[in-house]
């Protein structure tokens, strides 16, 4: 029988240490160990950026990482992202104001893929956006909005 290992790392600011079967994935370990309903899985398989989450600040699919890997490391989902006091983060807030979903299950993954996104480029045109989000598929088809969101978003950057 394979033994599990411990995994240590930081998650929405707060440190865990779990033991883990070397095959578990990233997107089990979260969802069905920690609660975490967050991130979503769809195709299991890097298609659809459904189950998108930050590890150090770079957007990465859960479904593909193993737990192991996440040893060491910075990870942030959805349920960790705040704005100023606690509030919605800013891409959420847009997201919302300008009704850049309809059902929702994309909207964890694709915020966490925009935020990546405007963590290196915080004025990206709408080919960089389009281009940034081509691997987060929405199923309702909400893609001009959130296209809108996010140059909204990086239109206000530019204005501060
Ligand atoms: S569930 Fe991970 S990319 Fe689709
Ligand atoms: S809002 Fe329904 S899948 Fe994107």
């Amino acid at each position: 029988m394979i033994s599990n290992l411990l995994i240590s790392f930081e998650l929405n600011g707060k440190e865990i240490h779990i033991e883990a079967q070397p095959d578990r994935r990233v997107i089990d370990l979260l969802r069905e160990d920690l609660g975490l309903t967050g991130p979503k899985e769809s195709c299991g398989r890097g298609d659809c950026g459904s189950c998108s989450i930050l590890v150090d600040g770079f957007v990465r699919l859960s479904c593909l990482m193993l737990a192991v890997q996440l040893n060491g490391r910075k990870i942030v989902t959805i349920e960790g992202l705040y704005g100023p006091k606690g509030l919605l983060h800013p891409v959420q807030d847009l997201f919302v104001e300008l009704g850049a979903l309809q059902c929702g299950f994309c909207t964890p993954g694709m915020i966490m893929t925009i935020i990546d996104l405007l963590n290196s480029n915080p004025r990206p045109s709408r080919d960089e956006i389009r281009e940034a989000i081509s691997g987060n598929i929405c199923r309702c088809g909400a893609y001009q909005k959130i296209l809108d969101a996010v140059e909204t978003i990086s239109e206000r950057v530019s204005q501060r």
